[in-house]
């Protein structure tokens, strides 16, 4: 598998990051294990978890994501794997994560030591910001909105304890995730001016019902600083492998926790993925694997986070590493989204 390297970091990285959300609630911890056996076995180096995971989000099974990442780590030599994990933003009804999670010194300092015991090692490699300290339209919300504003703790001071735990070797790199053009730009300045830790890569949603990232100046922000896309839920939550199209009712997380699946219930997304179904068929490819291979083949994409609840699905998800989409088949792809874009924000 081709491995691409994080930002100014050094760390490379395969170009398929397994995701690991489902484990600890639609995931056991051997399916986990397996899950995790499967990838690594694939060349897959790259595992992306959360301190939050898995979803949907809960006091309960708060953590235990991480939990099964670090039982299988135990056993395993550290360097082989680039571990990436998240703090929590601020959340309303969020009271569980420290009596409500905010990106100030304090709280990074008590969630990274929670990551490392829950993941069983001493360092992280990637630490990311899962969603930004200040106000931003965020999960599916199309409109910014001035009025819900906030105070928020300061990028710099942010920044501040993030690179004191470069230092300290508790992370080698920082990550941001959810962020906009702004957001990602001020961390870079930020980083020149106080001589701090640069970011090396953006955590977003991209897939072929979500190109926010290509339209709303992301893209461009990437190219010029280097700061590569993880891009997550490819598959828009299941939805572009057409088996809710075949079956409303298909077993999956969409059917299974329905108020989570909101940000994919827009208008428009059952025209656009019935397209984007005939269009795969048409070549004569797997619509999960068009998909993901869709991201792949983006310049700005450093790798693509995938998701499965079972072996089948990761093994053909990450069949599509080795696939190349023929430029008309972009075009193609381009051709739809002009007609019905990006319907899922
Ligand atoms: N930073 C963030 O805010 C954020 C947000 C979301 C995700 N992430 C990261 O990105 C990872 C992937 O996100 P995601 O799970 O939303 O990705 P996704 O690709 O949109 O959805 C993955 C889900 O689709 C279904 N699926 C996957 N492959 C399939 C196949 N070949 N055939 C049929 N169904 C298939 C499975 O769910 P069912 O079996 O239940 O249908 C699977 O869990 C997460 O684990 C997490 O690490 C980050």
């Amino acid at each position: 598998m081709e491995h691409r390297t994080l930002g100014r970091s050094g760390i490379e990285v395969s170009t398929i990051c397994l995701g690991t959300m489902t484990f600890g609630q639609q995931n056991t911890e051997a399916e986990a294990h397996r899950q995790l056996d499967f990838a690594f076995s694939s060349g897959i180096n790259f595992i992306d978890t959360a301190e939050m995971y898995p979803v949907p989000a809960r006091a309960q099974t708060q953590g235990r994501s991480e939990s099964f990442v670090g039982s299988w780590l135990a056993g395993r030599r550290r360097d082989d794997l680039i571990i990436a994990t998240k703090i929590a933003g601020p959340a309303r009804g969020m009271d569980w994560i420290r009596g409500g999670p905010r990106v100030n010194a304090e709280q990074i300092q008590s969630a990274v030591e929670g990551s490392l015991k829950r993941l069983k090692t001493d360092y992280i490699d990637l630490y990311q910001i899962h969603w930004p300290e200040r106000y931003v339209p965020q999960f599916g919300e199309r409109y910014y909105d001035s009025r819900r504003e906030r105070e928020a703790v300061s990028i710099e001071h942010q920044l501040e304890s993030l690179s004191r735990l470069v230092e300290a070797g508790k992370i080698r790199a920082i990550g941001l995730s959810n962020e906009t053009p702004w957001g990602v730009m001020s961390f870079e300045q930020a980083a020149e001016r106080l001589g701090l830790s640069h970011v090396v890569s953006i955590q977003n949603a991209f897939n072929l019902l979500n190109r926010r990232f290509e339209m709303d100046g992301l893209a461009e922000v990437s190219q010029r600083t280097g700061i590569g896309l993880l891009a997550y839920s490819p598959l828009a939550f299941g939805l572009l492998t057409g088996k809710y199209e075949m079956n409303p009712n298909a077993a999956g997380r969409m059917t299974e926790f329905p108020g989570f699946g909101q940000r994919y219930a827009k208008p428009n997304v059952h025209e656009a993925v019935q397209a984007y179904l005939e269009l795969a068929k048409a070549y004569g490819l797997s619509p999960a694997q068009m998909a993901i291979a869709f991201v792949l083949q983006k310049s700005f994409t450093t790798s693509v986070i995938i998701g499965a609840t079972s072996i089948d699905q990761l093994s053909e998800n990450i069949g599509a590493a080795s696939l190349q989409l023929p430029d008309s088949l972009m075009e193609k792809i381009d051709a739809i989204d002009q007609r019905w874009p990006s319907p899922t924000p």
